[in-house]
């Protein structure tokens, strides 16, 4: 991206004048837009109570529509929810077990993509874990843990500890081949690197907003490819779990058939239009300008990590990382940490090092002037 496009953009954001956000990873602010649009809501709500529900309801549709596009997926295979967390439960929930039957993961994952998994071993269902190679995910292991059994395999897209991003294609081919469901946590990826749900054979998948999507925290977006919606029943069900969803004294229980099924009550209006907001934003930028930015400041991370002779436990490579970068070296990574934070510096903590996951309209300066005041806390020469 060109300095005064990333100039233009960061009047959007205005943490820009108060600090160096470098923790995308973690919670990543909202931006004047996302603020605009909630505020606005909550002022046309005050206003008009839901006098105003037609036009809302129709901001819904076209937002439904616009994360369907980000996942290049049909508007019938996506449901708001409230979090990954809550995406992956519906699948783990949702799936009809047998005794016996097998899921996979990585060891290393989030509690989000372990946790409803391991929940299952209450139904007789084996969690199968591939090791991790000095943080790198492989297929062959991979494929070494598949037997008949295998039901499901479910992985992050970007590792949230280093980074370390999954060959999504060639995972979701394996996937087919074996006969087995793939399914996407999403959320350290979504926003900053092109998804294509049908080219990468991904049957599910779940990321909340308020990562690299630059939206809030408590809405997130679900994706059941069609002719899987019908397969997995609803754990949750409520009067919007329906075909006549408005026909309250209807004695029939007749659930929807496309995604809808999983959205069991009342949305989280807000939140929506805060994240139609954020998307609007990120495709006004292209996802693919995004990427090209963010990888590019992982390389001055990279760059500025190796001359200080600090470890990087994030693939050099820019097919095998997303949008943070996890580096090592003679420190204590909470001291550091929170140093950083005292002198207005966000990064985090995560696998022995520090992370630091820059966004579109972060600069190569910004991540310069956290390295040198990274020395100046060290007191080493840089
Ligand atoms: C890989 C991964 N999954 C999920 C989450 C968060 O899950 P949820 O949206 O349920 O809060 C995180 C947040 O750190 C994450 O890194």
């Amino acid at each position: 991206m060109e300095k005064d496009d990333v100039d233009k953009y960061r009047n959007e954001f205005p943490i820009t004048g108060r600090f160096v956000y470098l923790d995308h990873a973690g919670v990543a602010p909202i931006s004047r837009r996302v603020e605009k649009a909630i505020c606005g809501f909550l002022s046309e709500s005050a206003e008009n109570g839901a006098f105003l529900y037609p036009q809302w309801f129709r901001k819904i549709v076209d937002i439904r529509k616009k994360c369907a596009d980000l996942l290049r997926a049909e508007t019938d295979e996506v449901a708001f929810v409230r979090s990954t967390s809550h995406g992956l439960s519906i699948v783990a929930e949702g799936m009809a077990w047998n005794q016996g039957d097998n899921v996979i993961i990585y060891e290393k994952e989030f509690p989000s993509n372990r946790y409803p998994w391991e929940h299952l071993r209450r139904k007789g269902v084996e969690v199968r874990t591939i090791p991790s190679r000095e943080g790198r995910i492989m297929l062959d292991d991979i494929e070494q843990q598949v037997d008949a059994r295998t039901r499901l395999l479910s992985i992050s897209s970007v590792q949230f500890t280093n980074g370390f991003r999954m060959d999504l294609k060639r995972t979701g081919d394996l996937c087919r081949k074996k006969g087995m469901l793939f399914c996407v946590d999403a959320i350290q990826s979504l926003g900053v690197i092109p998804m294509d749900v049908d080219a990468f054979n991904i049957d599910f998948l779940a990321a909340d907003a308020h990562k690299w999507l630059l939206g809030p925290e408590g809405i997130g977006i679900f994706f059941c490819r069609r002719g899987l919606t019908e397969v997995i029943e609803p754990a949750l069900v409520g009067w919007k779990s329906v075909q006549q969803q408005f026909e309250f004294e209807r004695p029939q229980f007749d659930l929807k058939k496309d995604a809808q099924r999983f959205e069991e009550g009342s949305l989280n209006v807000m939140g929506i239009i805060g994240l139609g907001a954020a998307i609007e934003l990120l495709n006004e930028v292209g996802i693919e300008n995004i990427e090209e930015q963010v990888l590019g400041l992982g390389d001055v991370i990279i760059e500025e990590a190796e001359r200080r002779g600090f470890e990087i436990k994030t693939p050099r490579e820019r097919s095998a990382r997303g949008g943070n970068v996890t580096v090592c070296g003679p420190f204590d990574p909470d001291a550091l940490r929170n140093a950083l934070r005292e002198k207005g510096i966000m990064v985090n903590v995560r696998a022995g090092g520090v992370r630091i996951s820059p966004h579109f309209y972060n600069t190569k300066e910004e991540i310069v002037f956290c390295f040198k005041e990274l020395d100046r806390i060290l007191d080493r020469e840089p």
